[in-house]
């Protein structure tokens, strides 16, 4: 017996790796193993012998049942050491060469859009992407059968079969946000509502998702000229130009009474777009009075409150801005183009500094 333990012990101890540590084990205490074979000859001893040899076989069994579990955790000790050993990193090493990363141009734009309306007392409101019909269509004066509904392209949502609510749409525009905030916060309120929005079309200028900004102005004493100052403003401090001129073209918004879609004057010449010049007119946003009865649905009294809203597209006016000819692109992720019109991360658009630098 002492031979069985030294012999096992020394094989135990030399084991360099699991698989051989478990053919070990099947060798010595397996079913078949060598101790488990000699515990089967006790059935053939005196019980005198058997008082003996029972208690000691049983002892060997248990030491060589430690051994094993000792070396079977030392073996895994000594793998995730090497393995720590070999994934070694040193984290005090500098990181990765400077200007990698960019600010997509949507998001810049997003940001120096914010920082002009921001600078006016406009403040940011949000809504959700996915909208029930109401705030999408219904309290925007657009009611079922409107063919507005339809002009939209709406990306409807999936209803259980048997529900026969109306079904949850992929937000057509930024508008509904205005009910949310009016609701939210009553009169006066000034905001902006800059998010993504979504209609069936796909084309050089169109994309399935795409991104606007709404604003609304609502107070006791707003006009229409106001709004005309805002957007001027704005324009003027987006494209960076000392004069702009606008022009408010007669339009139809179920949301708005009158309404007026925008345009700016510009040139084509030389196949570069330059704003506030030339004989050429760009349309950039839709906007109105807005109508008593979307005030009302926003739970305000229109005969006290009236204001202003326009809606306008961000990537649009990105493309118009940075020159860059086609809207896909913006959502292809195609990182020589990130990295061709993208910002740098630590240029915050603000009025004073800058807004492109
Ligand atoms: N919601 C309109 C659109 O997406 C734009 C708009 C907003 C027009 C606010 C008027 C007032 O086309």
């Amino acid at each position: 017996m002492d031979d069985l333990k030294a012999k096992y012990l020394t094989l135990i101890a030399d084991a360099a790796d699991e698989s051989t540590l478990e053919d070990l084990r099947v060798t010595a205490v397996g079913k078949k193993g060598e101790i488990s074979l000699k515990m089967r000859e006790l059935g053939k001893m005196t019980p005198e012998e058997r008082q003996v040899a029972g208690p000691a076989l049983n002892a060997l069994k248990d030491e060589i049942n430690s051994a094993l579990a000792a070396k079977k955790a030392a073996l895994a000790d000594a793998a995730l050491d090497a393995r720590l050993r070999s994934e070694w990193l040193d984290v005090t090493l500098p990181a990765r060469g400077r200007g990698r990363g960019t600010i997509h141009p949507i998001s810049q734009v997003m940001e120096e859009v914010t920082a002009i309306f921001g600078e006016l007392g406009f403040s940011v409101a949000e809504g959700p992407r996915v909208e029930t019909d109401w705030y999408n269509f219904d309290a925007l004066n657009i009611p079922g059968h409107h063919p507005a509904r339809a002009e939209m392209d709406t990306f409807y949502m999936h209803r259980a079969e048997g529900d026969d609510r109306p079904p949850h749409v992929l937000r057509t525009h930024t508008s509904p946000v205005q009910i949310r905030s009016m609701e939210a916060m009553g009169a006066p309120l000034r905001i902006i509502c800059p998010g993504g929005v979504y209609r069936a079309d796909y084309d050089q200028t169109h994309t399935p998702m795409f991104h606007q900004i709404e604003g609304l102005a609502l107070d006791t004493d707003i006009s229409m000229a106001n709004l005309k100052w805002v957007l001027e403003e704005f324009v003027k401090a987006f494209f960076e130009v000392d004069d702009v001129e606008l022009r408010f073209r007669a339009s139809h918004f179920p949301f708005t009474e009158p309404s007026a879609e925008v345009d700016i004057r510009c040139s084509w010449e030389g196949g570069t777009l330059k704003i506030g010049e030339g004989d050429d007119w760009l349309e950039i946003l839709g906007s109105g009075m807005v109508h008593p009865k979307v005030i009302a649905a926003g739970g305000i009294d229109p005969d006290v409150y009236q204001g202003f809203a326009f809606g306008m597209g961000i990537d649009r006016i990105a493309m118009l801005k940075y020159g860059i000819p086609d809207l896909r692109a913006f959502f292809d992720s195609d990182l020589r183009w990130l990295r061709h019109y993208g910002f740098a991360s630590l240029d915050v658009p603000n009025l004073h500094g800058g807004l492109s630098r």
